[in-house]
């Protein structure tokens, strides 16, 4: 098992270039399936979710070359398996996104129920609305879901929920549909956009991504193309409130402003400095931070993927702030930990009230999800002392290699191996049982 421990007080400076988009990437590595011919895809992250798709692919016949550190040549033309087994989907929550690309390609699809991060209840009604309009039918069983159709024609697609996850399977079925397909309260992240882009760039037919109506004229084939993912949103978003919290000065770069927008306008709000160039933001905080409320709502709100890293700023922040999480039911289950570091946070269902104590006392802590294990790193960068993080798979899976970067920032982290007591414990159990 690995850690992080970090000496925290340090005041980070310099420059951080940002990885590929991991939301975009799990999506865009499925939807190659969809393609006659081989694909590049640049910019991907090395984080296990990709590396998680990356094997799943290769389980099922694609051929992956690797062509340097972020860039891949795929080539789906000798797929012939349509199934996805229960140990390696459980681990990723995006294998969902093979459903809609095998059915988008076979008109059959077999994928174990989906893993992920631990948000509540998250169900997948919304996708499965989207695969029987365009004329799917699906059973579930042993924890497996099988799509199954004739034929897939273009249809109304009116999603009742926004959802990021139901909109990229509905365009993953429907690229390769007969007819014109319309989704309706579509989900607008920059990671849709980025999907519809790449699946455009081989001769799809897709208008609209990026409001809330899209629209799909189905066509026959896909031709190979070379695309690079664009940045990661979040990944920029954790880094700039990485500078703020450590009263840094950083330049943030490989970055799209306009998807930070949200971010940007609150970070100013809470007294961090920011200047905005075409590809980079600088960051970096000369005065007092100052209390505000947040709440977390789809793009282009505030997302949610950052809203446990805001709270921990806050934290550290004059005044009494209010966030509330407006996407997922539980998403503050990580405040016990930052509390264990002298944090004042109350929840209430949807709704924490942080009173900002100004400071953060290093503690040994768990994350409990991936941007959970962000807002731990944040608190123990920024908190007095030494701070262990366990768990740090879950940082894993979604960010590329973020103590290197931190370290290159001036950070005192490391990551260190330890044995897993528990497992150790129940181990020498039951030797002492037999
Ligand atoms: N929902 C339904 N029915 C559905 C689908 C979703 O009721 O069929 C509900 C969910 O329960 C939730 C809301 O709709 O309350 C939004 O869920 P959404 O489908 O948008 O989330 P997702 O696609 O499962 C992606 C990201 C998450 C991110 C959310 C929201 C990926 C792989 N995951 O999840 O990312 O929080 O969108 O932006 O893209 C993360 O990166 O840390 C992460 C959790």
């Amino acid at each position: 098992m690995d850690k992080f421990v970090i000496k925290g007080g340090r005041r980070l400076t310099g420059e951080v270039t940002i990885s590929g988009a991991k939301n975009a990437a799990v999506a865009l590595l499925p939807a190659v399936i969809l393609c006659d011919e081989p694909c590049i895809l640049e910019n991907v992250p090395s984080i296990s979710d990709v590396n998680i798709c990356l094997r799943i692919l290769k389980e099922m016949g694609a051929e992956v070359t690797s062509l340097g550190k972020d860039s891949y040549r795929i080539d789906p033309t000798n797929i012939d398996k349509c199934c996805v087994p229960y140990e390696t989907a459980r681990k990723m929550r995006a294998s969902y996104y093979f459903l809609g690309s095998l059915l988008g390609k076979f008109n059959k699809a077999r994928v174990s129920m989906p893993g992920g991060c631990p948000l509540g209840d998250r169900p997948i009604d919304q996708h499965l609305k989207a695969f029987s309009a365009l004329g799917a039918e699906y059973t579930l069983s042993q924890g497996m879901i099988d799509l199954r159709a004739e034929k897939l024609t273009g249809n109304q697609i009116f999603f009742d929920v926004v959802s990021v996850g139901a909109t990229m399977n509905a365009i993953l079925a429907a690229v390769k549909a007969q007819g014109l397909t319309v989704i309706e309260n579509a989900a607008k992240e920059p990671h849709i956009v980025d999907l519809a882009n790449f699946l455009n760039s081989m001769g799809a037919n897709i208008m609209g991504a990026g409001t809330d109506v899209i629209k799909i004229r189905g066509v026959e084939h896909l031709h190979g193309t070379s695309y690079s993912v664009i940045p990661d949103q979040i990944e920029a978003g954790t880094f700039m409130i990485v500078a703020a919290a450590t009263k840094g000065d950083v330049l943030v770069k490989n970055v799209i402003p306009k998807h930070l927008e949200s971010i940007t306008k609150k970070l100013e709000k809470i007294g961090v400095n920011i200047e905005q160039f075409d590809d980079s933001i600088r960051v970096w905080v000369d005065g007092p931070l100052v209390k505000t409320s947040v709440k977390t709502t789809p793009h282009p709100g505030f997302p949610t993927d950052m809203q446990p890293q805001i709270a921990t700023l806050l934290t550290l922040a004059e005044g009494t702030s209010i966030v509330t999480e407006g996407v997922w039911e539980q998403r503050f289950r990580y405040v016990d930990e930052l509390r264990r570091m002298g944090a004042d946070i109350s929840v209430d269902g949807k709704v924490a009230v942080i009173e900002g104590t100004g400071k953060l006392m290093g503690a040994p802590v768990k994350a409990c999800d991936l941007r959970a294990g962000a807002a731990l790193i944040i608190a123990g960068l920024a908190a007095s002392g030494i701070t262990e993080i366990e768990d740090i798979f879950h940082v894993e899976r979604g960010y590329d290699c973020m103590e290197g970067k931190l370290r290159a920032l001036g950070a005192d982290i490391e990551k260190v191996s330890f044995p897993d007591a528990d497992a150790e414990s129940e181990s020498s159990a039951r030797k002492t049982a037999i």
